[in-house]
């Protein structure tokens, strides 16, 4: 299959490229485009044929549910079978708050609406991207989008066109190139099936801002502190999503000089070893991890600006696996806020394998 990558300006999509996705969608294709998160694969929701090739396009179990995207509220009800009136108080707070974002709300479904898109379950994962290009293109189609990340199943999620063109060239029709995504990790997802709501993914939208709007706590269990034989908190969220290619080095501490002179010495001693090291790392130390014998290095911005550090590290990631350098060195991330979402990130492209120096 042909390929096409079409660009387009992110922030007034030009209408005839977005109706030319919206009937490929419309058809039962695939189309690729940003969301403010990363990129997506989309498909009509309710169309399961098309669903059934996302999984298949992506190689993803089919035992993995995928997101229902919708650009206006009333696309609740053919998903959920309800208005937002009719749905909880602390879904109505949160879909006041933070629609549309990088948040996604775990609800009931509808009877109607297709098994594979929920693998079955009882539940729907819905989602209003702000992003224009996404907003247009399901506004286009009239009906929600199925949309998971557009990458082969298990690797680094795309975060610009070309990283989908790298993992899906052939196997879609159409990738809408809007630029880089600025938030850059996926949305958070949190379980409102249940009360108290559960964290299911931390993601773009910090925890503290959804415990702030419903005025209660939100229990975070973060990864790396429970058992590795514990059941994952939401289906496919296994230990070696996000992976990149080549072997990833984590080392993280409370103690941020400490973890960067652990850095330092880590990309010195492979560099010495003859390895073609990479280096996924804040500017502070930038200078240094070329001196100590990086091949390659990627700045993820500030070391205190987070939001930097999200929308650079999976286009890091696939940068350095690219350099086919034989490891990548990275620190981890302390504290709250988007933290949380980073280190989930880093714990899984490192296989669960991260050391701590504490
Ligand atoms: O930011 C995002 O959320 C991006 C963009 C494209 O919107 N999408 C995304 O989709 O990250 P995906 O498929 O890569 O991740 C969706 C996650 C999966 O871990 C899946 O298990 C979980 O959402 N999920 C979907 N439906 C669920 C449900 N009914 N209950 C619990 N988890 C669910
Ligand atoms: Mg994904």
């Amino acid at each position: 299959m042909h390929t096409a990558i079409i660009p387009i300006d992110p922030l007034h999509p030009d209408l005839e490229i977005i109706e030319r996705a919206a009937a490929l969608l419309r058809d039962g294709a695939l189309v690729a485009f940003p969301t403010e998160t990363v990129y997506g694969l989309g498909a009509n929701a309710l169309d399961d044929q098309a669903v059934a090739s996302i999984y298949a396009t992506k190689g993803r179990p089919s035992t993995n549910p995928l997101i229902a995207h919708i650009s206006h509220l009333a696309m609740l009800r053919p998903l959920t079978g309800c208005d937002l009136a009719d749905l909880p108080n602390a879904v109505q707070q949160l879909v006041r708050a933070y629609w549309p974002g990088p948040l996604t709300l775990v609800l009931p479904r509808a009877g109607n609406v297709p098994d594979i898109l929920t693998a079955g379950a009882p539940t729907i994962a819905v989602r209003f991207p702000r992003h224009p290009i996404a907003q247009a293109l399901i506004a286009a189609l009239g009906s929600p989008v199925a949309a998971p990340s557009a990458n082969r199943s298990g690797h680094v999620s795309p975060t610009t066109a070309r990283h989908v063109w790298d993992d899906l060239e052939g196997r879609i029709p159409l990738i809408l190139d809007g630029g880089a995504c600025v938030v850059g990790i996926e949305s958070t997802i949190l379980d409102m099936t249940v009360d108290p709501p559960r964290l299911l993914r931390p993601g773009g939208l910090p925890v503290e801002q959804i415990e702030h709007v419903l005025g209660m706590p939100i229990a975070v269990r973060e990864r790396h502190a429970m058992p590795a034989t514990q059941a994952a908190p939401a289906p496919g969220m296994s230990i070696t999503h996000y992976a990149p290619r080549v072997p990833l080095l984590v080392f993280e501490g409370h103690d941020m000089a400490q973890v960067g002179r652990r850095v330092i010495a880590e990309i010195r001693e492979r560099s010495e070893a003859g390895q073609r090291v990479g280096a996924l790392i804040t500017r502070d130390l930038l200078a240094e991890a070329t001196a100590a014998g990086a091949v390659a290095t990627v700045d993820l911005g500030a070391s205190a600006d987070l939001e930097a550090a999200a929308r650079h590290l999976f286009a890091g990631l696939r940068q350095l696996e690219d350099q086919e350098v034989d490891a990548i060195v990275t620190g981890s991330f302390v504290g709250a806020g988007l933290a949380l979402a980073l280190r989930d990130r880093l714990w899984r492209a490192a296989g669960g394998a991260i050391t701590t120096l504490d």
